[in-house]
């Protein structure tokens, strides 16, 4: 190539190269604003909701009676003795009508209820006579108006903790997770661009990953996707789908709890092969730390970047976080598919939030490894897509790998 012919290549892919950094500050923007409001969610304390409307028993003669205080009266009671009739004989009893919970000559008047939020927070955080009552036996005996049966189990101490726990601090701190590795990826495009192959292209090939190896990976990658997404509509389906009406919450709702359960299998699969494909070539050696401590060398474009056979540390973490990671999502998934088959009420609770924080950080984690293996180093998806890398990118990153390779096939 004449100089003026490299120079007009170098522009065009300098161009190209800024171009990258622009759309990174753009999204990196976009994610701080997300950031900024998951963070005021996270600490605003409304994860209780404290009611605003209450019911007050009075007498029937009082003036001003316009039969709904008796109507509520009716309906609670009968609430109520359906509630513990499920309990009792199963669902939908169509023996007894209920009657009158308050004497015939009583009925609830509508009240709003001044002080809320403190009301709300003592039933949080009983205290006294309360406490000891609510946390000494473990359980609590009563019966519940809650629209059925199941949702008072809801109430119990323990449950209040766990609800919290999923509804607040996972799903805020999830989210946070999620946008603040969006944030840092755009930040990283924006700041130090699209990693190069120093060298330019060789034009020569190396063959990096077989047949067996692609189709294994994208049978695992398109699994965990379609898990993730789906994943996602279930824990934050209300917050992101809801404002565009209760049909398409519902639809999607739907379609995603039948797709979370379908996708399953062949993850297990895909983690299950590629554990015995590539366990031996992701085991720890010296070589991980000093790759560690130099950061890869993702950091500057000058010097060479640290030694590495077929997969350096940062993809030892991708690939030791998809078996075990996937392992446990599966446990704990499956578990949650036949709830109380082997574990108690306690027992589900840790699943259901063991299930949720490990695939948020999962998610976090292959947002980075989607966007090396993208937009964030030039040659990369090369391996995975056609199975050839070219041999500068090779030797630039995986240098001990490709000596390996080359005395291997040179002495064949
Ligand atoms: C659009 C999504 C994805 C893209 C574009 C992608 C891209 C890549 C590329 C280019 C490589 C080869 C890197 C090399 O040559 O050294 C790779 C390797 C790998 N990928 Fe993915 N991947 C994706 C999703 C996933 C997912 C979802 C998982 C697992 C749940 C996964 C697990 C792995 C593992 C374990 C490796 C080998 C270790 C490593 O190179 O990090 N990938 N991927």
């Amino acid at each position: 190539m004449t100089d003026a012919a490299q120079g007009h290549a170098g522009g065009v892919r300098g161009r190209a190269f800024t171009g990258y950094r622009i759309a990174g500050a753009l999204s990196a923007l976009l994610f701080l604003v997300l950031l900024a409001w998951q963070a005021f969610e996270l600490f605003d304390g409304d994860a209780t909701v404290a009611p605003e409307r209450g019911w007050r028993a009075v007498s029937s003669e009082a003036a001003g009676d316009d039969g709904s205080g008796t109507l509520a009266s009716e309906m609670l009671t009968a609430r109520t003795r359906l509630q513990d009739e499920r309990f009792r004989t199963g669902p939908a009893p169509d023996a007894e009508t209920p009657g009158r919970g308050l004497p015939q000559d009583m009925r609830l008047e509508q009240q709003d209820i001044p002080r809320n939020e403190a009301l709300t927070d003592a039933w949080s955080r009983p205290e006294g006579d309360a406490a000891s009552m609510l946390h000494d036996p473990g359980r609590i005996v009563g019966l519940s108006s809650l629209p059925y049966a199941n949702a008072a189990l809801y109430e119990r101490p323990f449950a209040r903790d766990w609800r919290v726990g999923l509804s607040d601090v996972i799903t805020h701190m999830g989210a946070i997770a999620i946008l603040g590795m969006g944030f840092l990826l755009s930040a990283m495009l924006a700041l130090r661009g699209r990693v190069p192959i120093r060298k330019g292209r060789s034009g020569r090939k190396v063959r990096r990953f077989g047949y067996l190896e692609r189709t294994t990976h994208w049978l695992t990658a398109i699994s965990f996707i379609g898990l993730a997404l789906t994943g996602i509509v279930i824990a934050y389906g209300e917050t992101l789908f809801l404002p565009l009406g209760d049909r398409v919450l519902g639809t999607l709702g739907w379609w995603s709890t039948w797709g979370h359960v379908l996708f399953a299998p062949t993850f297990f699969l895909g983690i299950a092969v590629m554990a015995a494909m590539w366990t031996l070539g992701n085991l720890p050696t010296k070589l991980d730390a000093n790759w560690v401590a130099k950061g890869g060398g993702f950091f500057s474009d000058d010097g060479p970047h640290p030694p590495a056979r077929k997969f350096n540390a940062g993809q030892k973490m991708v690939f030791w976080s998809a078996v075990l990671g996937g392992l446990v999502m599966v446990v704990t998934g499956v578990t949650l598919m036949f709830p109380f088959y082997w574990l108690d009420l306690g027992g589900m609770a840790w699943a259901m939030l063991i299930h949720a924080g490990i695939a948020v950080l999962l998610i976090a984690i292959f947002l980075g490894h989607i966007y090396i293996g993208t937009v964030g180093m030039q040659g990369a998806i090369e391996a995975m897509w056609g199975g050839d890398v070219d041999r500068n990118w090779a030797e630039e990153h995986h240098v001990l790998w490709l000596q390996e390779k080359d005395a291997k096939e040179g002495a064949r």
